[in-house]
C-alpha cells in the first residue's frame, strides 16, 4: 500500500505553517473584545473582521479617550497594522462613511471585500418593522438591518460593495430590493446620489481580501481575526431566534475571510468575570435585583451601539465551557475582573440542575482595579480567577483590570 510518507521536512512545513489568530466573543458580545484586539494589533501585521456588520459596538480607551468602532477593525488605532473588512460582514454604507471620518485619510490601511454585502434603508426599515410586530416577543435587535441585509444575501437577492461599480445596475438592483421590501421606494435620483457617494467612499477601499490575506499569509505576515458579537449569538449554536444572523464563532471566520480551517491558529476566547446581555432571550444566571443593578452600574453596561441598558448577571461556567469548545479556545482573556472591586461575595454557576444554575460562591476582595501583575491581585481574586479556569478547563492568558490598554495582566 502507499502510504504518504511523513518526512522531517513535511513535518517541519505543517508546523512552521503561517497561520491566523483568532479574537472570539464567549457570551452574548460586549466581553471587551475591542479592547484586546487594539492591544494585540501591535503585533499584527493584518487585523480583519469576517461577520457582523454595524451591530458591533467595540470600544478602545487609549489615553482617556474612548473611540466605538462599529464596522472597522480595532487595529485602526495602530498605525501600522492594515484592516479588512471581509466577505462576510455586511456594510451600511453612510454609517461606515460617518465612522471612517474620524481616523483621516485610511488609504492603504483600509481594505473591504467586494463580496462583503451592502445594508440599505429598507433593511433597517424592515427591521425595525419586524421587531415593532413582534412587541413583547421581539428578539431586541439594534435595529441595524443586520439579520433583513443578511437574508437577501442567503437569498441571493442583495447588492455588494463590488456591484457598486456598475452605476446603473446597482440603482435598479437597490430600486427592487426597497419595492419589494418596503413596497416604496425613494425617488431613483435620491438612490442615485447615494449610491455616486456610496461608489466614490467605498470603492477606493475595495478589493479581493481573500487574496490578500492568502498572500500575507504565505509572506509570513501575522493576521488578527476579530469577531463580533459573541458566542452565544451565532446563528446556529446560539438560543435561536434570539441570536444574530451570522456565525459569530472561529468558524465564521473562515468563510467569512477566506481562510481554511488549518490556516486558523491561537484561538482567544474573550469573556467577562460575569454576564451580561442586550436584548431579549434566555440568560439563566442573571439578576434581576441590586446584584444587577450594582454590575450594571460599576462595569458601565450600556450598550455601544445602542445605549441601552445591558442585562447583568453571574459568570456561567458551563455556557464558557461549552463556548470554549465550539471555537476550540486556546485560551482566555478574562475581562472587568475590577468591577467586582468591594464586592462583599461573588457567586457563579458552575453546573445545572433540573435546568436551574448551581452557584458557587467565592470571597470578595477591596481592589483589582489597575493591577498589572498577577502578583498584586488580593488572593481572593487569584482564587476566582483560578477556579474560572479550572471550572473552564481552558488557561486564563490575560486578566483585564480596566478600559484602559495598560489595565492588564499577563499570564
Ligand atoms: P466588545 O464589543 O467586546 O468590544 O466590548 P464593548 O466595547 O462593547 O464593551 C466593553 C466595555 O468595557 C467597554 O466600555 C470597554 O471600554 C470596557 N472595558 C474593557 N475591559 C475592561 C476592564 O477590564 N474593566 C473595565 N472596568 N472596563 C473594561
Ligand atoms: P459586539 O460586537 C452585544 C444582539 C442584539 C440582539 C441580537 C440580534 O459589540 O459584541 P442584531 O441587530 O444583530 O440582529 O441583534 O444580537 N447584538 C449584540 N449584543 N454585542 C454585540 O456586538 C451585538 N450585536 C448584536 O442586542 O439581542
Ligand atoms: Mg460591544
Amino acid at each position: 500500500m502507499d502510504y504518504v510518507k511523513i518526512t522531517p521536512t513535511t513535518i517541519k512545513s505543517e508546523t512552521m505553517a503561517n497561520k491566523a489568530d483568532l479574537i472570539v466573543g464567549i457570551q452574548w458580545g460586549d466581553e471587551g473584545k475591542g479592547k484586546i484586539v487594539d492591544l494585540l494589533a501591535q503585533q499584527y501585521d493584518f487585523v480583519a473582521r469576517y461577520q457582523g456588520g454595524h451591530n458591533a459596538g467595540h470600544t478602545i480607551v487609549l489615553g482617556g479617550k474612548k473611540y466605538a468602532l462599529h464596522i472597522i477593525p480595532s487595529g485602526v488605532l495602530n498605525p501600522k497594522a492594515i484592516n479588512i473588512i471581509g466577505n462576510g460582514t455586511v456594510i451600511c454604507p453612510d454609517a461606515f462613511i460617518e465612522e471612517a471620518a474620524q481616523f483621516g485619510d485610511l488609504s492603504g490601511r483600509l481594505f473591504i471585500s467586494k463580496n462583503a454585502h451592502l445594508i440599505l434603508g429598507c433593511h433597517i426599515a424592515l427591521d425595525q418593522a419586524k421587531e415593532a410586530r413582534l412587541g413583547e416577543k421581539k428578539i431586541g435587535t439594534t435595529g441595524r438591518g443586520i439579520g433583513t441585509a443578511y437574508a437577501d444575501k442567503v437569498a441571493r437577492v442583495g447588492v455588494r460593495v463590488g456591484d457598486l461599480a456598475d452605476r446603473e445596475g446597482v440603482i435598479e438592483a437597490i430600486l427592487s430590493r426597497y419595492e419589494q421590501l418596503c413596497q416604496i421606494a425613494p425617488p431613483k435620483a435620491e438612490i442615485a446620489s447615494a449610491v455616486a457617494r456610496w461608489a466614490e467612499k467605498l470603492l477606493a477601499f475595495a478589493a479581493d481580501t481573500t487574496q490578500m490575506l492568502w498572500k500575507a499569509l504565505d509572506e509570513g505576515k501575522k493576521i488578527l481575526l476579530e469577531g463580533a458579537q459573541g458566542t452565544l449569538l451565532d446563528l446556529d449554536h446560539g438560543a435561536y431566534p434570539f441570536v444574530t444572523s451570522s456565525n459569530t464563532i472561529a468558524a465564521g471566520a473562515c468563510s467569512g475571510a477566506g481562510l481554511a480551517p488549518k490556516e486558523i491558529g491561537r484561538v482567544i476566547g474573550i469573556t467577562k468575570a460575569y454576564c451580561t446581555r442586550v436584548g431579549n432571550g434566555p440568560f439563566a444566571t442573571e439578576q434581576e435585583n441590586s446584584i444587577g443593578d450594582r454590575l450594571r452600574e460599576k462595569g458601565e453596561e450600556f450598550g455601544t451601539s445602542t445605549g441601552r441598558a445591558r442585562r447583568c448577571g453571574w459568570f456561567d461556567a458551563p455556557l464558557a465551557k461549552f463556548a470554549c469548545r465550539l471555537n476550540g479556545a486556546d485560551e482566555l482573556a478574562l475581562m472587568k475582573l475590577d468591577v467586582f472591586d468591594g464586592f462583599e461575595k461573588i457567586q457563579a454557576c458552575v453546573d445545572y440542575a433540573d435546568g436551574e444554575p448551581v452557584y458557587k460562591t467565592f470571597a470578595g476582595w477591596d481592589k483589582v482595579a489597575k493591577a498589572r501583575s498577577f502578583g498584586d491581585l488580593p488572593k481572593a481574586a487569584q482564587n476566582y480567577v483560578a477556579a474560572i479556569e479550572e471550572l473552564v478547563g481552558v488557561k486564563i492568558t490575560l486578566i483585564s483590570t480596566g478600559a484602559d490598554r495598560n489595565d492588564t495582566i499577563y499570564r
